[in-house]
Formats: C-alpha cells, sequence, structure tokens
C-alpha cells in the first residue's frame, strides 16, 4: 500500500463502514505519524473496539439531528463517508436528506478551512443513459430512489458550501467497492453460495467496474490530495470493466456453485463508469478483477474456496 499523506489530522466519518473503516485504519499506521478520528453512531458492538485497534480515535456521532460539529476536532483534512444507505435512506426521504445533503454541508462548514475534504457520492446518482459508459456531465437520475436523490442534493449543498467558503472538496462517485469489508459483488457472491439465481438487467452484458479495497483506500486519499474550490467531481471505480455476467461466473467457479442468472426488467440498471477524468486525476487501479475476486471470496469462504 503506498500511502503518501502524512502527518496530517484526519477524520474520516463513517469510519465503522466498508469504504471508511479501511481507509482509515491504512490511514492510521503508525509509520505515517498520522492522526485519525473515525467518526460514526458506532452501532454495531464492537466497532469502537475495532478503530481503536486499528489506531484510529473513535468519536460517537450520529450526522443526523443538526448542530454545528463545533464539538469535533480540528482536521487537515476530512473523508465523509457517513450515509444513510438501504432502507434507513428509503423508508424515510426527509432523514436521508438530513443526513446525506444538509449534514454534509454543515460539516464542510465546520472545516472550512481544512486543506482536504471528500465527500462521498455514488454512481447511483446518473440517469441511465443506455449501455454505455457513465461520464462526470452526465444528468442526474434516481437508480435507488430517495437515496440517489439525497445525494444529487448532498453533491449540491457541498458545491455550494465549497464556494461559500472557498473549500477544497473532491466529490468522488462512488461505483460499487468490494473487498473483504463486503460490497455488492459479495452480495451476488452470496446468492451464488446459496444458488439463488442472480437478478441482471434486460441491457445484457451489465457491465461494471468494480473497485478493490487496496485500490479503493489509495484513490481515496488521493481524492483529498487533489480536492480544490470550486469542487473536483470525479468518477471513483476500477479501472477495468466486466460484466456481471463473466464476474459471477467466475465467482461460482471459485466456490464451486455454477452461477445462475435470471433476467428481470426491475433490476437495477448496471452502473458503468467511464474513468477518463478518474485516470487524470486520480491514476489507475492496480488489482486485477480476478484477483480481487480471488481475495474477496478467501476472505469471506475461505472454507468453499477452490471445492
Ligand atoms: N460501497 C459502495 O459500493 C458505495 C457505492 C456508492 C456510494 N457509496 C457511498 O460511500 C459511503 C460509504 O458507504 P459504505 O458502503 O461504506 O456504507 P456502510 O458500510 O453502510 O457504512 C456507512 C457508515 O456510515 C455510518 N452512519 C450511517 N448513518 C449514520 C449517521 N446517521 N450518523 C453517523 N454515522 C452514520 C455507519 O455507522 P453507524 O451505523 O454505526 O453509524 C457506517 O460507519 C456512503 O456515503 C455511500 O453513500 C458507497
Amino acid at each position: 500500500m503506498t500511502i503518501t499523506l502524512r502527518d496530517a489530522r484526519i477524520l474520516v466519518t463513517g469510519a465503522a463502514g466498508r469504504v471508511g473503516f479501511p481507509i482509515a485504519r491504512d490511514l492510521a499506521v503508525p509509520e505515517l505519524g498520522n492522526v485519525v478520528y473515525g467518526a460514526a453512531r458506532l452501532s454495531t458492538p464492537g466497532d469502537a473496539d475495532r478503530l481503536r485497534a486499528a489506531g484510529v480515535q473513535a468519536i460517537r456521532r450520529d450526522f443526523a439531528g443538526g448542530g454545528d460539529f463545533a464539538d469535533l476536532p480540528d482536521v487537515d483534512y476530512v473523508f465523509h463517508a457517513a450515509a444513510a444507505l438501504g432502507v434507513a435512506a428509503s423508508r424515510d426521504w426527509q432523514y436521508a436528506f438530513e443526513v446525506n445533503a444538509q449534514s454534509a454541508g454543515r460539516l464542510v462548514e465546520r472545516y472550512a478551512r481544512c486543506r482536504g475534504f471528500v465527500y462521498c457520492s455514488t454512481g447511483s446518482a446518473y440517469a441511465y443513459q443506455g449501455p454505455r459508459p457513465l461520464r462526470e456531465d452526465d444528468p442526474p437520475g434516481a437508480h435507488i430512489g430517495s437515496y440517489s436523490l439525497s445525494k444529487i442534493a448532498g453533491e449540491a449543498v457541498v458545491t455550494f458550501a465549497s464556494r461559500r467558503f472557498g473549500t477544497p472538496v473532491t466529490i468522488i462517485r462512488i461505483f460499487s467497492t468490494y473487498g473483504p469489508t463486503g460490497g455488492a459483488p459479495a452480495d451476488r457472491l452470496e446468492l451464488i453460495v446459496r444458488g439463488a439465481p442472480v437478478p441482471l438487467h434486460p441491457d445484457t452484458p451489465n457491465r461494471y467496474n468494480p473497485i478493490y479495497e487496496d485500490d479503493y483506500v489509495r484513490l481515496g486519499v488521493r481524492a483529498l490530495e487533489v480536492a480544490a474550490c470550486p469542487p473536483v467531481v470525479v468518477n471513483w471505480s476500477g479501472s477495468e470493466t466486466v460484466s456481471l455476467e463473466e464476474y459471477c461466473t467466475y465467482l461460482g467457479e471459485l466456490v464451486g456453485h455454477p452461477a445462475r442468472f435470471v433476467i428481470d426488467a426491475s433490476a437495477y440498471w448496471p452502473l458503468w463508469p467511464d474513468t477518463t477524468k478518474m485516470h487524470e486525476i486520480l491514476g489507475r487501479t492496480r488489482v486485477p478483477w480476478r484477483e480481487g475476486f480471488r481475495r474477496m471470496v478467501a476472505a469471506r469462504h475461505p472454507d468453499l474456496l477452490g471445492s
């Protein structure tokens, strides 16, 4: 792992999550000399201990409910990954907008003079453009209902706050992370292991650019370093395109359960990013998809690997 950010104070929000935890953990390795704070509600037992064991100072914090964050420690960089996702976002759109948009704006205001602020947006904030890669200037859309809408709102609020306070910001549109801690490919792995069919959008092949943990840590840190005012907006994904059909077939071979598929008109449309701008600004990813998927299976189903 090559991390260039050293001797800095960094706040990672959502630090107990799939994206936030590996980033906080790797920034906190002692040889880098960073002081890393990890904020979340820490709602899962053991989260605070997991952060402390990684050298991250755990802060129990709910980003819903207002407040100006004056009590949070002064830092040089903020990686803002905390978000209302899944059921929390879909059952209450006002809650999703509070956590994912308004609170993000207040956090930029709190850290107006920081050296870099990353806002985690999503590839699901694009409208479907048919089977072609999604570019940063493509129009917004609601792939996942109020969650996507709240992230589009979050981008607007954060952009306003960046311009208002002169804060350097990078907005990363995240496309399908995966690794030992999970992600959409790990959810599909579970379907395959259970023998359940994997839903496919009718526009086959369903192309994605999944990004493995080692790469998203490196590109996440890079995103902090390139932040600018007005914000840099960039897709954040693996460099390689692979279809869901191809990677699920490979996962099925790894675990000894052949993948089955079902075309489903209600399946999510494929999120296929254009990586041109990402390669210019953040660089390329390094872990080939087959190696990443093998490592994910080794971490999550070591008993099945090669069975
Ligand atoms: N992983 C992906 O493929 C992907 C794709 C697109 C976008 N993203 C974006 O990337 C970011 C991280 O996602 P993730 O996959 O790591 O999700 P995750 O694993 O569900 O983690 C979310 C984190 O946010 C915290 N959190 C949730 N609600 C909170 C609240 N009200 N106050 C404070 N903390 C709260 C959670 O901890 P507690 O529950 O303990 O508070 C957890 O630490 C999110 O902004 C998400 O929208 C991820």
